[in-house]
Formats: C-alpha cells, sequence, structure tokens
C-alpha cells in the first residue's frame, strides 16, 4: 500500500527516484529550484526547459531522467501559472500534482519526493495546501486493474512512497498529510466498491464492507435491516424496488459518536442501488453499461464513515444507506402500482427506472423519525437530467435552506467536490402531482426540470429537518479531463462530506 510522509528539506535529498518541483509561469529560468537541479546533475535546465517550450503555465509537464554517480533518477517539473488565489488556481495545481505522479507512475517510478509549492502563490494555508497534496497524490494513484492479467497491468506500477517535503512549517505538512491520507483511502475505497462488478458487489456484499469498518472502529457501531425486516417495518419503497432482485436488500446505518453527549447528529444519506436495469421500465443497453455505478452515494457515505472514525470530528454522525437490486422479473414492481413508505405516504410507480428516490423515501424518513439529525445531506446518482445539465465537473445540489445549502457549498469549494445550486421553488412541485397517490414518481413533461422534481420528491421525507441532496448522476463515474480521476469511479463525496464533519462546529 502506498505510504505518505513528510519530510523537512529538499526533494532531491530524499531517496526517491523521481523528485517532483513547480515552477512558476515565467520563472523557469530564475526558480532556486531550477537552477539548484542544474547544477546538483550538471546540465542547464534553462536551456531544456526553452527548448520544450516549458514556461511554468498551467499544464506544462517536463519529465527529464538524469544521472548521477551512476544511478538514474527521474526529475518532474510541473507549472502552476502565475500568482493566483483563484479556486481555479488551486483546482488547476491539483491536477499538475495528478498528471506528474501518473506520468511518473507510468515511467516505473515507485518512490516520489515531491517540493512542495509556496501555499501563497494559491492563497490558501500550509495545511490546505499540504492536506489537498496528499489526497490528490493517493487518488491518483489509484487503479482498478485486479481483473486485468498481470503481465499487461501497463498503466499502473505499484507506487511505495510519496514523501511531501517542506523546508519549514513540518509540523503542519506532517499532520495534514497524515489527515489526508486516511481522507484518500477512503475516496479510494469508495471507488474501489464502485468500480466492482455489479455481481460481484450486491446489497449483501456492501453491507459486509460496512461491517467490516464498523469492526475496526470502537467509536462506530452498525445497525443492519434484511429485506423481511424492511418489509415488516413499512418501507415500501425499499421493498418494491428490491422485489424484482433474487438477492435480498438491506437498510444500512453506521452510527459514529464523538463521545460528546451535547453534540448534535449529522445525518449522511446515500443511494445506494448496486445495479440499476431501470426494472420493468427498462433501460436502453447504452444507459444501462455503467449503472454499476448507481450505489455511489452509499459507498461515499460508507467510506466517510471510515475516514471520520479516525479523523474524530466533535459532532455525531449517522450514515444511512439503503442498498438494493433495480431488476426486472416476474415479482417486480410494475408500473401503476402504488406503494406506501415509512412515513406513510404513498406514491404512484408510474417508472420503474425512477427507483432511486423511492428507496431514499424510506431511509430518510427512518432516519427523521428515529435519530432526530440537525441536518440530512444525501447523495445520489439519481438523473439523468442532472448530469445533462451540469455535465461531469459539477454536482448539482437541492435545498430549500440558504445556510446549509451555503455551508455545504464552501465544503464543496475547500475540498474540490464542486457542487452547483439548482432550484426548488414551489413552481416546479406540482409536477409530481398523482390523481391516485399522494406522490407520483416522475415529473410532468409539461415542467421537465427532471433532476428538480426528483428533489421535490425527497422533499416530503425529510419532515423540518433543514436538508440537502446532492446529484451525483454526472459526476461519480467516467469523469473525463481531470487527472486525479481515471476511467471509472470518481469517490465524488467523501472529501465533501469529510471537510462537512471537520468544518461543522468551528
Ligand atoms: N440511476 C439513474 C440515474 C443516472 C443516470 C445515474 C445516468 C447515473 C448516470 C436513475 O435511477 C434513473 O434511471 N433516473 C431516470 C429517472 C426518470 C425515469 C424520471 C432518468 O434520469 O432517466
Ligand atoms: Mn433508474
Ligand atoms: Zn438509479
Amino acid at each position: 500500500m502506498l505510504v505518505l510522509s513528510a519530510k523537512t528539506g529538499h526533494a532531491h535529498e530524499q531517496g526517491a527516484f523521481a523528485h517532483l518541483y513547480f515552477v512558476v509561469q515565467g520563472e523557469q529560468a530564475t526558480d532556486k529550484y531550477v537552477q539548484k537541479m542544474s547544477e546538483q546533475f550538471g546540465i542547464n535546465l534553462a536551456a531544456i526547459m526553452e527548448t520544450q517550450n516549458f514556461t511554468g503555465k498551467n499544464g506544462d509537464l517536463l519529465l527529464l531522467p538524469v544521472t548521477k554517480d551512476g544511478s538514474v533518477r527521474l526529475l518532474i517539473f510541473a507549472g502552476i501559472g502565475k500568482k493566483d488565489s483563484s479556486l481555479r488556481s488551486f483546482e488547476l495545481y491539483r491536477r499538475a500534482l495528478a498528471s506528474a505522479i501518473k506520468k511518473a507512475q507510468a515511467a516505473r517510478a515507485t518512490t516520489i519526493s515531491v517540493q512542495l509549492p509556496d501555499h501563497n502563490h494559491f492563497g490558501v494555508n500550509v495545511d490546505h495546501l499540504a492536506y489537498n497534496s496528499a489526497i490528490i497524490a493517493k487518488m491518483s494513484a489509484y487503479c482498478f486493474d485486479e481483473f486485468i492479467a498481470q503481465e499487461t497491468r501497463d498503466e499502473c506500477v505499484d507506487l511505495v512512497e510519496i514523501m511531501f517535503c517542506a523546508l519549514t512549517d513540518d509540523a503542519v505538512v506532517g499532520d495534514a498529510v497524515a489527515r489526508g491520507a486516511i481522507v484518500a483511502q477512503s475516496v479510494n475505497k469508495a471507488r474501489h466498491w464502485i468500480d466492482l462488478p455489479p455481481s460481484k458487489l450486491t446489497p449483501p456484499h456492501l453491507a459486509d464492507y460496512a461491517q467490516e469498518i464498523v469492526n475496526e472502529h470502537d467509536n462506530l457501531s452498525m445497525t443492519m435491516f434484511g429485506e423481511d425486516e424492511v418489509i415488516k417495518m413499512g418501507m415500501g419503497g425499499l421493498a418494491g424496488v428490491s422485489k424484482g432482485s433474487d438477492v435480498d436488500c438491506r437498510l444500512v446505518l453506521i452510527e459514529y459518536n464523538c463521545g460528546n453527549p451535547q453534540a448534535e447528529t449529522l445525518a449522511f444519506v446515500g443511494k445506494g442501488i448496486t445495479f440499476d436495469s431501470g426494472g420493468l421500465s427498462l433501460k436502453p443497453p447504452r444507459f444501462m453499461e455503467t449503472m454499476k455505478e448507481d450505489m455511489s452515494g452509499a459507498a461515499a457515505v460508507l467510506a466517510t464513515m471510515q475516514a471520520v472514525a479516525q479523523l474524530k470530528p466533535n459532532v455525531n454522525i449517522i450514515g444511512v444507506t439503503p442498498l438494493s437490486e433495480n431488476l426486472p422479473s416476474g415479482k417486480a414492481t410494475k408500473p401503476g402500482d402504488i406503494i406506501t413508505f415509512y412515513n406513510g405516504k404513498t406514491a404512484e410507480v408510474k417508472n420503474t427506472d425512477a427507483e432511486g428516490r423511492l428507496v431514499l423515501a424510506d431511509a430518510l424518513s427512518y432516519v427523521v423519525q428515529h435519530h432526530k439529525p440537525a441536518m440530512i445531506i444525501d447523495l445520489a446518482t439519481l438523473t439523468g437530467a442532472c448530469a445533462y445539465a451540469l455535465g461531469p465537473f459539477y454536482t448539482g445540489l437541492f435545498s430549500l435552506h440558504d445556510e446549509l445549502a451555503d455551508k455545504i457549498k464552501a465544503s464543496g469549494d475547500r475540498s474540490g467536490d464542486y457542487v452547483w445550486r439548482l432550484p426548488m421553488t414551489d413552481d416546479y412541485k406540482k409536477a409530481i402531482k398523482s390523481p391516485v397517490a399522494d406522490i407520483c414518481n416522475i415529473g410532468n413533461s409539461k415542467i421537465q426540470a427532471g433532476a428538480t422534481t426528483a428533489a421535490h420528491f425527497l422533499q416530503n421525507f425529510v419532515g423540518d429537518t433543514p436538508w440537502v441532496h446532492l446529484d451525483i448522476a454526472g459526476t461519480a463515474f467516467d469523469v473525463p479531463d481531470i487527472s486525479y480521476y481515471r476511467t471509472g469511479a470518481t469517490g465524488v463525496g467523501v472529501r465533501l462530506l469529510v471537510d462537512l464533519a471537520m468544518n461543522w462546529k468551528k
């Protein structure tokens, strides 16, 4: 497993194969590390950069194998643009670091030392810089290749250690790197569950993984309901979605106890459809291909619980995941069926492919009634409409609670799990009226706005609790052009939830 460490001093002094330095745009000839490396390895780096058109602008990357005393080292220089304290500038730093690490990995580097750039360049503090660097380094190294023959696993060599080097503030850097490693471990764990084939990750599998996490931490406890109990408790949404499947559904709750009896409880709820075929309202093949991703919300919530157990925020947290398959069969819920949820409300199921809101309805009702949380945030790969509206770079945020929405937007901005708020006014509410039940599970075609009408559906199950819904349909899987991701799962949500937990009481 990849170890992240913090070192005082220079990257080239460390016993690593690759040394990574960041260069400010326009300072490629004067940079002290460029000069130092030129002396150290007897080369003219400024001249080499000139021929390679490397000026330090964002996206510039130079890899240079060098030799000293007969051994080979890999020098890497990455551009970080001009001094700029915008969110974008720091996000481009994340991507520059990720590109460099992936290139080093492809060049067979097993150890990399990274000279942290000046935090003032981005207008952030040392902690933020080091914490994010650690997270991104570990996220960049993630690979899902266990089903590929060993000899042909060409993309990822197993990285052994990444060392973060700073000349000062070493205690701050050490602590930040350690926390970042914990968070990235959770992000990558979520990605791994999501990337697993849907027949290898069914509700019982994921519930077992949740149990493993809980067993490892004294401050976590778990409650689990199987399909029989779900039916008995009157959770017609979760039971109804699971009816077509031969595998039992689960409702898994993990509680993190911070040890302070006065502390509030935050509820994190995640959609856990381990495969979404659409049910009898069957999806066309092209849309079904990646539907193992439909438990990305649950994966984010469960993996976050592992991180908070170690980071120990001063607030209680309950993670709630309704887990089910959505499959067609002679036993499946039919379009036209009417189901009754845990809170007593009924819904007409016009389309069995709008199943996420059905399982979430019961999970939200349950946590509101039994745990009285101070706030609820749910994460769900809920609608194609949200992915169409925002693409893969922003998660959709829906809320009737401005203060909480702003708080979560701030967590998104700090963590890199960016969100964009979409409307949820009453105008859209009538889209989910039903002539035969309290509400209908799909919106009417005159109003469209499928992501917003889905949010309104969920709103029926949170009562007065301040609540934010995040639609991660566009951001959970196969996100292009962001170098710290690869094909497959992104683990979106973990970084944001951890930030929210850690900054709730400040
Ligand atoms: N899981 C899908 C949404 C989805 C789409 C997630 C693309 C990730 C990528 C969800 O269950 C679904 O099928 N939603 C339907 C709702 C519709 C029937 C109202 C959709 O978006 O088409
Ligand atoms: Mn669906
Ligand atoms: Zn779904």
